[in-house]
């Protein structure tokens, strides 16, 4: 992260401006952290000011961080110069681009795209995992009327993948890098044709960390049109038998279990373990139910006021923890008597979402973005109301 240091600093008042850069208020926590928010054009993040023993390290805020870096090392140059600062230390001069994939194409989406502007105007197929990709890209060359949705958290698969669909000329694929686990919460109930789990990670030793869960199965039979299928390819016995186990408590579907069926195409692991003589599990689940909306009675967003001040007093770092998920209250930063910052974690265990909540100006925000709308962060952020309102 971009970052300036120097032995003295004595703030300037607030709101500044330096070129495009605006710095509107400062908020600061009782450890002597402080945040600045930071606009450039439309988009906005804290810098982050933090008094060490000897000196004070101004950086960008992790948890805001934006792209390109070059919009915050900016944002400190203009700083430093706003302040004449001397400088002890920095790292914001634009260092030469190194050779990760500038462009994504388009491919690679956030969460927030598949909750507003995916389109649903074509048949859905999810790949989860799809390391590679060979399966994937094989899949969506065969069947262009499809869309694909591949989900995949290694950075280097994404972005071979990507390279791939652009010298392939693929145009139905779409990525996203959100946990796999909580994806399907995202996404419209009877909307999907097929599911495919390619030799998950088996997680052994740490079970609770397998994409295959009790609710990822229900998850996965909404998003199922009727008569679609979710398709587990393994070579682990014990993860087959740990699946085909958590299947039993549901309803309303039909299992097929084969056992080494060859694809047309293979992925590097398929290869490794054919290689080694190992037999490759097949679970294909097909859903039976028309699944019904999901109606959520409650809203992400605050529709009363608090006194922020009343808030102060009572606030205390500390965690809330339900049975999926949790809210912890990790530090609070004053702007003024009637207004300051929340910083949070919150929602899903396997997928928590950081956030700050902001309390300005009569309204009450999650920072830098709203809260996406999966069951646990329901849950959470109505704890979060109680914290506040009781
Ligand atoms: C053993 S590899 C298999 C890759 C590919 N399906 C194949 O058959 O070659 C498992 C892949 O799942 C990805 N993965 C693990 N947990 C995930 C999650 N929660 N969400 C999305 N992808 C995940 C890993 O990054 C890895 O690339």
């Amino acid at each position: 992260m971009p970052n300036i240091q120097t032995k003295k600093l004595e703030l300037i008042e607030f709101p500044a401006t330096y070129h495009d850069y605006q710095y509107k208020y400062i908020a600061s926590s009782s450890r002597g952290e402080k945040l600045l928010f930071t606009t450039y054009q439309d988009k906005s993040f804290f810098l982050q000011i933090i008094q060490r023993d000897s000196d004070f390290l101004i950086k960008g805020d992790k948890l805001t961080r934006i792209s390109p870096v070059t919009i915050i090392q900016n944002a400190l140059e203009g700083f430093s110069k706003l302040h004449n600062l001397e400088l002890t230390f920095s790292n914001i001069q634009s260092k030469p681009e190194n050779n990760r994939l500038k462009d994504d194409l388009g491919i690679l989406k956030n969460a927030f795209y598949f909750t507003k502007d995916f389109k649903y105007d074509k048949e859905i197929w999810i790949e989860v995992g799809f390391g590679s990709g060979r399966h994937l890209l094989h899949q969506a060359k065969e069947n262009p009327h499809i869309q694909f949705i591949g989900l995949e958290i290694h950075r280097p698969s994404i972005e071979q993948v990507i390279k791939q669909c652009k010298l392939q000329n693929l145009n139905n694929i779409l990525i996203s890098d959100f946990d796999a686990r909580v994806f399907m919460q995202l996404i419209h109930v009877n909307s999907v044709g097929k599911v495919f789990v390619h030799f998950p990670v088996p997680w052994d030793k740490k079970p609770h960390r397998r994409v295959i869960s009790k609710s990822f199965i229900s998850e996965t039979l909404q998003v199922l049109k009727p008569n679609g299928t979710l398709e587990l390819r393994t070579d682990s016995e014990n993860y087959f038998a740990y699946a085909y186990d958590t299947l039993q408590s549901f309803e309303k579907f039909d299992v097929q279990i084969r056992k080494n069926h060859d694809l047309k195409v293979t992925s590097k692991y398929e290869d490794r373990w054919k290689r080694q003589e190992k037999n490759i599990y097949d679970v294909i689940l097909t859903n039976q139910e028309v699944s019904k909306d999901k109606v959520f009675t409650n809203f992400l967003t605050f529709d009363q006021d608090v006194d922020f001040s009343k808030i102060k007093n009572k606030f205390t770092n500390h965690i809330i923890r339900g049975d999926d998920y949790f809210v912890h209250f990790e530090d609070i930063y004053e702007i003024d008597n009637n207004s300051g910052i929340i910083k949070l974690s919150l929602g899903a265990y396997e997928k928590c979402e950081h956030k700050y909540l902001i309390f300005k100006d009569n309204k009450i925000q999650y920072f830098p973005s709203v809260l996406l709308p999966i069951e646990q962060n329901f849950k959470s952020h109505q704890k979060i109301k109680e914290f506040l309102y009781v």
